[in-house]
């Protein structure tokens, strides 16, 4: 049977009926028309379905829509969309932090979220203290690190270090 649940999706509540076994990536790509998250592993090593929960990043094809009742989420169209885009995609467009484009979705909810943690220092995913502009000043092996979980198969890193650099500052 299907569960009822309640789930904030950017920044809209939505009173869904899910399968218990559907994970959150099929729920928004299939059931809400949010196909900006991608499906390319399905297995957690990708990183092309990342979403923030509650402002953390996951990978959506990981997690139970049942699981997410009364958190928030947020996908890449939350984050900006054509005309209205984030100080971080102008930044990829400029640094040309994509190729083909298919991870470009997860690396800018990964990469907002980075540049989020890096103005706060959270210990979940930075260990040392980084002032409010220190993504600026990362290594290029400090931001592969902290981007690890998206996978560029195209290998536009050196683009997408810029782009993050560009408006981390
Ligand atoms: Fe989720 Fe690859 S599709 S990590």
């Amino acid at each position: 049977p299907l569960v009822d649940v309640a789930i904030t999706i950017n920044g809209e509540s939505r009173d869904l009926s899910v399968d218990p076994r559907a994970s959150l990536l099929d729920t928004l790509r299939l059931g809400l028309d949010l196909n900006g998250s991608k499906k390319g592993c399905n297995q957690g090593a990708c990183g092309a379905c990342t979403v923030l929960l509650d402002g953390e990043r996951v990978n959506a094809c990981l997690v139970l829509a049942v699981t997410c009742d009364g958190q928030e989420v947020t996908t890449v169209e939350g984050i900006g969309m054509p005309g209205h885009l984030h100080p971080l995609q102008d930044a990829f467009i400029e640094h040309d932090g994509f190729q083909c484009g298919y991870c470009t979705p997860g690396q800018i909810v990964s990469g907002v979220a980075l540049l989020a943690e890096a103005a706060t220092g959270q210990p979940s995913v930075v260990d040392v203290d980084l002032s409010p502009d220190s993504a600026a000043h990362l290594s290029d092996e400090e931001l592969s690190e902290r981007m690890s979980g998206n996978i560029c198969r195209c290998g536009a890193y050196p683009g997408i270090r810029a782009a993050l650099r560009h408006a981390a500052q």
